[in-house]
């Protein structure tokens, strides 16, 4: 029996993302954000998948301060604009702009385009004991053909998930978070992080 949690980082300040995360590994995890390892660096994210933005962000901190850590990266793939914004999702619309300004170049782009088919990713990179390992959460869906509801960020109030009528931004955050890309690669995390002793 083991008395101390065994502490990870998560890769991440945002308090959202760290109370979704704390709370599924509490049982047998201290998940600790960057801020509380006194980690305040701007970690690019210059690479062009989601993958190996993930792992930038997990490995810089795994090199400096010698933790098993982790780190997420997602993005909005639109199948008639190939995959795009995919890994740009955050930047669409040009540096610094903001969720509007994306959602407003992806409505724009997708005039007049019938498959409206799209899908959030996220990948987590998990970097424990030297040894790299990924997960993947997926949810499909439909781009809207103009903005609804009010609730939570991004690209939400014009991404319907499959099976719904809804769009995101028309959710609670209960069922948004139970059933979302981010929710399932953390599952995915989690099965492996508990499964392991
Ligand atoms: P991040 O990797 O979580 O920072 O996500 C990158 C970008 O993808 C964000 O800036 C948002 O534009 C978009 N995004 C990520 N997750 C969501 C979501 O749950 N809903 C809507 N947009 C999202």
């Amino acid at each position: 029996m083991r008395n101390e949690l065994q502490s990870i980082v998560f890769a991440s300040n945002n308090k959202h993302k760290l109370e979704e995360v704390t709370d599924i590994l509490k049982s047998r995890y201290k998940v600790v954000s960057l801020a509380e390892i006194g980690c305040f660096d701007d970690i690019p994210e210059t690479s062009d998948t989601l993958e190996g933005n993930a792992l930038l962000k997990a490995r810089h901190v795994f090199e400096k301060y010698q933790m098993d850590c982790f780190a997420d990266d997602t993005g909005l793939e639109v199948e008639a604009l190939s995959g795009r914004p995919g890994v740009y999702s955050a930047r669409y619309a040009g540096e610094g702009c903001s969720y509007e300004d994306n959602v407003k170049k992806l409505l724009a782009e997708m005039e007049g385009i019938t498959n409206r088919r799209a899908r959030f990713r996220t990948v987590i990179a998990l970097i424990a004991g030297n040894q790299v390992r990924y997960f993947e959460g997926v949810i499909n869906g439909f781009i809207s053909t103009e903005k609804k509801g009010s609730s939570g960020f991004g690209y939400d109030p014009v991404f319907v998930p499959e099976g719904y009528n809804q769009t995101f931004a028309e959710m609670t955050a209960g069922l948004k978070n139970t059933i979302s890309h981010r929710a399932l690669a953390v599952s995915n995390l989690a099965k492996a992080l508990l499964d392991v002793e």
